[in-house]
């Protein structure tokens, strides 16, 4: 750090205690440079679905340019219900049950403010998303990392958490399709872990925005398992699955007594979403189906490009079967993964994101996202096989 990037004497020790983000130095760098292919930022390269444009632009020419309910617009809560309902058989009540949030980003917020009193502890597998350590800390709870390996495909056991846990143990935070593994949790993953939840007595932050973007595998919505509503607090959106991250839109869902006291952070916070994306979020669960579905096509053509390309380069990645990143090893290389991705910026213009960014245990690979043309992809895969023979 320059002595012109030293935090004000102004800033609170909490915020100056937050470890300084791993990636945003690669974005920086990137973004000074031309001819770059990134395969860094966790984001749809596809533009929102033009009907859900539309809807919104509608809205505002209607003159919907006001906030709208705390909870946010009933149409929106009761699609949302029906959304859940239909696909993993929920039932949560649009009146009290569900808020429409500023992102799964707001969500998380709103569950560590309105949940963690200082010291509580939660548990989360990593490598895990980049916000979630931050969030906990910044609301005062203890964040406490349970590691997850590559051998056993970054899947969490049950039995791993539970050796987390203490008499400060309050919550379980969980992630699947997971960011940045693209590991996702069966059925059959999940149910020790409930069983875990329900003897200890802990609540569940289930994060699951990556739920509609699985590969031949059927997700499980953590909620509907046995016992399991009334002790979950479940965050969803549409920023990946509708590439609608730009709008800031998604749900948190919980039971009336969890979710009353989300709302009150949420109403001094934030007031409500933003008027016209909750709009476009209305039709998003109306006619964004077909959308959805054409995108995850395409996201798995990727998916098996890019996968294929790292193994066959000896970088050994094992297959994400949701989300839309592949977590490669890039051990083979004698590079530790800050050194590989920041010589491959330099060297080869591809950005990726050192494994190590999203937890200890994510040393050694690095993070790519194939929400990327095809043809950059191949081309990326060119430019890091020249890379990784010129450095074995
Ligand atoms: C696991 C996970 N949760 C939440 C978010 C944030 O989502 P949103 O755009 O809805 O705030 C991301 C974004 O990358 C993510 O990867």
């Amino acid at each position: 750090m320059s002595a012109d990037d030293a935090p004000s004497e102004f800033v609170s020790r909490r915020v100056q205690n937050l470890p300084a983000s791993g990636i945003r130095r690669f974005f920086d760098l990137a973004g000074s440079m031309d001819d770059v292919i990134s395969l860094g930022v966790g984001e749809p390269d596809f533009d929102t679905p033009r009907q859900l444009t539309e809807a919104a632009i509608r809205s505002l020419n209607e003159g919907h340019t006001h906030y709208t309910s705390n909870y946010g617009l009933l149409e929106l809560r009761r699609g949302v219900s029906a959304h859940l309902d239909r696909l993993y058989g929920v039932h949560y009540d649009p009146a009290s049950e569900i808020v429409i949030t500023a992102g799964v980003s707001e969500g998380l917020l709103l569950a560590a403010h309105s949940v963690l009193d200082p010291g509580d502890e939660l548990l989360c597998a990593e490598p895990s998303f980049v916000a979630y350590m931050p969030c906990v800390t910044l609301a005062g709870g203890a964040f406490v990392p349970v590691p997850t390996e590559e051998e056993s495909g970054f899947l969490v056991r049950a039995a791993d958490l539970e050796d987390g846990v203490t008499s400060r143990t309050k919550a379980i935070l969980l992630s699947y399709p997971n960011n940045p593994t693209g590991a996702a949790m069966a059925r059959d993953d999940l149910l020790p872990i409930a069983d875990l939840a329900a003897r200890r007595n802990l609540l569940v932050i289930s994060d699951e925005i990556y739920d509609r973007m699985t590969y031949g595998f059927e997700h499980t919505c953590f909620a509907s398992l046995p016992g399991m509503r009334e002790r979950t607090i479940l965050l969803g959106g549409f920023s990946k699955s509708y590439a609608m991250t730009g709008w800031r839109v998604g749900w948190a869902c919980a039971p009336a007594g969890i979710l009353e006291a989300m709302m009150q952070v949420h109403q001094y916070i934030i007031m409500s979403a933003p008027t016209p994306s909750q709009y476009a979020a209305i039709e998003a669960l109306r006619s964004g189906e077909d959308d959805v579905q054409a995108m995850l096509r395409e996201y798995d053509r990727r998916r098996r490009l890019i996968v294929n390309g790292f193994n066959g380069l000896g970088l050994t990645c094992i297959e994400p079967r949701g989300a839309f990143y592949a977590f490669p090893s890039i051990r083979s290389t004698g590079l530790s993964d800050e050194e590989f991705a920041e010589q491959l910026l330099r060297e080869e213009k591809v950005v990726v994101v050192p494994g190590s960014a999203f937890g200890a245990c994510g040393a050694g690979h690095v993070r790519a996202c194939y929400a990327a043309p095809y043809g950059q992809i191949e081309e990326a895969l060119a430019r890091i096989g020249r890379f990784v023979h010129k450095h074995r």
